[in-house]
């Protein structure tokens, strides 16, 4: 990086805030998939004025600008491929200002997610969204990529819980959207824009967000078949019940199996699948009530065993290990492209049974857990990159599995974003029109293409 600019960057945020050693830029230039590439210098912010200065600076100089928070990111997204300015957001850590009567946070970007959790919990608040990486990622890094997780089924994603942004535009100005009202709509949804947004149209750097009450009572129960179909058809015979859980998360045999040589829980290593349920609320009997439904629903539809949780450690425990699945197939094999399909919840089954058929038809494992009771899958392939035979069919096996999420009325991605993996589906997802609109939108906010450029759209 060029030597005036990195003096330019340390007037903006002090010497602590750049960093440039190739062993500095080696860890700020992955995510969690297999794709990295090295940035030019890493910029570690601490306020959003200072944001706006180094957006200004790389404007004037176009450089590239790409935002991050922890990096666990699962698409790519804040990969910086071509190179520039890591812009990463972890120092502006602070809860702001938690109100407790209109419910409310509100928190600088690189507030880790848990943290919030547990800060608003312990005032008997409640910020639903949860992704598996919770304990490690960033509201700003969930609110880039609408982050989901579990608990979505019941409670909604990253994006129903956005009151308000602040975000620093690409022309440095600094943009503020809605605010602590339940009920907005002068102009158009701003922070619906923003979020989802990949950190293409802008940096966000503070966010209001909407809290509920905190669920007193939960109940937590394994139901353990031996045939995956059974399992898959078990979500939607729970879910036309006229129960919403809180979480309806299937795990297939291979992704059970990982989880249990990692935690040495006792999951059953002799059934093709299990799904880990658990209803929540304020009224415990209704809790318990919903949860003997499902006990029975799964039985009827061949469940050998529903096993609850006996107690909040056990619960705590089971979680641990839903959390620990993408990580622990790292044990499998040299690397795995993991997916987020979503499909209508009435096509789980059908979709379940064609990516094992894929599978089948390539040679290569695809692991599948995840989100089922809101149709969000996570087709995991197990391979090694270093063949080019098998990353040949690593190719095609994604293209037919998100060939097979929108011939049955999915989408690419329902919570982990676009990034540069699903680059090349984005057409054909969204359809000419759609992607062209969407094209303007970024032209619009972003004239000179610096904020992470080649992501999102087919280039
Ligand atoms: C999960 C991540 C992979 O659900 O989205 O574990
Ligand atoms: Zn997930």
């Amino acid at each position: 990086m060029d030597k005036h600019i990195l003096t330019q960057l340390i007037k903006i945020t002090g010497r602590d805030g750049v960093l440039a050693t190739p062993e500095d830029l080696a860890v700020y230039g992955y995510d969690g998939t297999f794709e990295d590439h090295r940035p030019d210098v890493v910029v570690l912010p601490r306020t959003t004025e200072q944001v706006s200065q180094v957006v200004m600076l790389a404007a004037a100089e176009r450089i590239p600008l790409v935002t991050r928070g922890m990096g666990s990111g699962l698409a790519a997204a804040s990969v910086p491929f071509s190179g520039g300015i890591a812009l990463t957001m972890t120092r502006m850590n602070r809860i702001l200002e938690i109100d407790e009567v209109n419910a409310t946070a509100h928190v600088e970007a690189g507030v880790v997610t848990a943290d919030l959790q547990t800060a608003v919990e312990k005032l008997g608040l409640f910020y639903p969204p949860d992704p598996s990486s919770n304990r490690h990622s960033t509201i700003g890094g969930n609110i880039a990529c609408n982050a989901g997780g579990p608990r979505c089924l019941k409670y909604g994603v990253t994006g129903d819980y956005v009151l308000g942004l602040t975000v620093v535009l690409a022309d440095g100005r600094v943009l503020r959207t809605g605010g602590k009202c339940i009920k907005d709509v002068v102009g158009y949804d701003l922070n619906a824009l923003f979020t989802g947004s990949e950190g293409t149209l802008g940096v966000t750097t503070e966010a209001l967000l909407r809290l509920t009450a905190r669920p007193q009572f939960a109940r937590t129960a394994l139901a353990e078949f031996a045939l995956l179909d059974d399992a898959s058809r078990t979500v939607n015979a729970i879910l036309s019940a006229g129960i919403v859980p809180a979480t309806l998360e299937l795990m297939d045999e291979t992704a059970i199996a990982c989880i249990e040589a990692a935690m040495r829980l006792g999951l059953p290593l002799d059934v093709e699948a299990i799904l880990l349920i658990e209803t929540d609320g304020s009224d415990e009997a209704a809790v318990r009530r919903e949860m003997e439904t499902i006990d029975r629903i799964c039985r009827e539809r061949g469940a050998r065993q529903v096993r609850a949780a006996k107690d909040e450690a056990e619960r705590a425990s089971l979680w641990r290990a839903r959390r620990s699945v993408s990580p622990s197939l790292a044990r499998k094999a040299p690397n795995k492209l993991g997916e987020d399909i979503t499909v209508p919840r009435s096509a789980i089954p059908e979709t379940v049974r064609r990516l094992k058929a894929i599978s089948a038809k390539h040679g290569l494992p695809i692991v599948i857990y995840g989100h089922a009771g809101d149709g969000n899958l996570h087709p995991t392939i197990l391979f090694d990159k270093r063949d080019p035979e098998q990353w040949a069919k690593v190719e095609a096996m994604a293209a037919e599995e998100f060939a097979l999420a929108l011939e049955l009325g999915g989408t690419l991605s329902g919570e982990h974003g676009v990034g540069t993996l699903k680059r090349p589906y984005m057409e054909q997802a969204l359809g000419p029109v759609s992607l062209e609109i969407q094209k303007r939108i970024k032209a619009a906010l972003d004239p000179v293409n610096i904020l992470n450029p080649g992501k999102v759209f087919p280039e």
